[in-house]
């Protein structure tokens, strides 16, 4: 049977995601859960962007053992070795390079003729060849290119040394059956594709919200690599979802005929923890990783899954590693107990972050009965994938309600410094919000505030997410408390501490 490679480019493509910007730790732990969901190639990032993405790039290929590692490169001398400086390192590095061969982009964007678009194509993907060993070329915009033009490109490269050939559908414009067609007649229309074991690859844009059903007419026409992301975000629209393409070509094995390598139970995980590093929700509806997507809500459907699951469902939760959330731990459980259990979900904790989950632990489980496994996410994502807490919440009082005018009192402790101040706002959030910003004195913009119930119940942990705008980028903030008003200054106070952090990684 046919394996169709899974190339995922959430820490790039899926990075270009407006307030989608993620720090160099942070890249590393999505990297680390991409490995153990058996991803065949991390795209790690466009390694000439910024010394901050050629760093994480870097580290990335330094540390993740298993899936080949990638970076972007312009078709230009100075982008291909920043490339292979930054991928070097790991096993089976791969350089991917890209040139656009649209009619409106070669002549609006590149101001390149034809004739010098095929030649610096050619020339760059041999430049890359003679550093790395695995080079991928992509014409940007081929949804929109002419396809003699394009397949005169294609195997232009291939005779160059590119062993990876993706055909990009840059701004989401073809359909199904005109993608489909499109990966055909180049197979078809270029020899050089089977004499010389090229792969064709695929990489699609949702402006129409047809990415996933391109990649698949793709895969059924003869594409054997596909390029997406977790959660389909990405540029505008985003990308083909890892998940959707995966659970389609698995769940309908009879109708593609083929298979990936990825372990589907690591799924939910990773849509968890990319959702929770960049602070872009996943909408209840999503397929396959919604909070919907397999909840019954008729009547008729519930019974219908009760007699058996099958009725209306196609997949199982348990496939994508979607167990219900049982409640697993309560407040007598002991450091050993916590541990396993994280060891369990598949968290690998070193010492110093078991303790600090610990004590975020002990602290919930004084306010609530029951913690469930939902519960123990919320902790490692508040407490350990956190940059340096320079600011913490110590104390907070707020006065609301039909009366007052909403104020707060907050006090901080700032490197060991104990400040605080009072402030009025519209409503008590925003009273708080105005006195943390006095107190920190961080100029930031507050772009987006969620909040959302974790498990059921009025003792339910509240998650806030907010995003602050400042040094034009956006920084996201999670925090979570049986309090709503605590649980939003935590999250403010997290998105301005990544500030800082980003701050002075820049400044070192
Ligand atoms: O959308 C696109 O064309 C890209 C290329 C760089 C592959 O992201
Ligand atoms: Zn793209």
């Amino acid at each position: 049977m046919r394996t169709i490679r899974i190339f995922d480019t959430t820490l790039r493509d899926g990075e270009q995601c407006p307030g989608a910007s993620l720090n160099p730790e942070e890249k590393l732990e999505i990297a680390r859960q991409l490995a153990k969901l058996n991803v065949d190639v991390i795209e790690a990032g466009f390694a000439i962007a910024s010394q901050g993405d050629f760093d994480a790039i870097k580290t990335i290929a330094q540390t993740i053992k298993g899936p080949q590692i990638c970076s972007l490169a312009r078709c230009r001398k100075e982008d291909i070795d920043r490339a292979w400086e930054a991928v070097k390192y790991c096993e089976r590095p791969r350089v991917h390079t890209f040139l656009a061969t649209s009619p409106i982009h070669m002549e609006k964007k590149l101001k390149m003729t034809l004739d010098q678009v095929y030649k610096q194509a050619v020339e760059m993907v041999k430049y890359a060849c003679s550093l790395c060993p695995d080079v991928e070329f992509s014409p940007e915009d081929a949804g929109r290119s002419e396809l003699e033009f394009l397949c005169k490109v294609v195997a232009g490269v291939i005779e160059a040394g590119a062993r990876t050939v993706n055909i990009p559908d840059t701004v989401g414009y073809t359909t199904p059956w005109e993608f489909g067609k499109l990966i055909e007649n180049i197979i078809k229309n270029i020899p050089q594709v089977r004499e010389k074991n090229v792969t064709i690859s695929v990489h699609v844009h949702d402006d129409l919200g047809l990415a996933v059903a391109n990649s698949l007419a793709a895969v059924k026409a003869g594409a054997d690599q596909v390029e997406c992301t977790i959660n389909g975000i990405g540029e505008r629209a985003g990308n083909a979802s890892l998940e959707e393409v995966v659970m389609a070509i698995k769940t309908r094995k009879d109708f593609f005929d083929c298979a990936t390598r990825i372990n589907t139970k690591e799924i939910y995980k990773s849509s968890r923890l990319v959702s929770n590093l960049t602070g872009l929700m996943v909408q209840p509806n999503k397929a396959i990783v919604g909070a919907n997507a397999f909840a019954h809500e008729a009547g008729i459907h519930q019974h219908g899954v009760l007699q058996d699951r099958a009725t209306y469902e196609i997949m199982q939760p348990e496939d994508i590693g979607l167990t219900e959330s049982k409640i697993v731990l309560g407040k007598h459980s002991g450091r050993h107990a916590l541990a396993n259990k994280f060891k369990d979900m598949g968290y690998d904790l070193d010492k110093a972050a078991l303790e600090k989950a610990y004590q975020r632990f002990l602290e919930i489980a004084d306010k609530k009965k029951d913690i469930s496994e939902r519960d123990l996410e919320i902790i490692v994502a508040e407490e350990i994938y956190v940059a340096p807490e320079d600011y913490k919440l110590e104390k907070i009082a707020v006065k609301s309600g039909t009366h007052d005018k909403p104020t707060a009192k907050v006090q901080l402790n700032y490197k060991g410094e104990k400040i605080k101040t009072t402030a009025t706002g519209a409503g008590p959030v925003d009273a708080v919000y105005q006195a943390i910003a006095n107190l920190t004195k961080v100029k930031a913009r507050l772009i987006d505030y969620s909040i959302q119930a974790i498990t059921g119940g009025t003792d339910a942990l509240g998650e806030v997410t907010v995003r602050l705008e400042g040094k034009k980028r956006l920084f996201v903030g999670h925090g979570a408390d049986t309090d709503i008003i605590v649980a939003s200054a935590k999250a403010y106070l997290a998105a301005i501490n990544r500030l800082l952090y980003a701050m002075t990684k820049e400044q070192s």
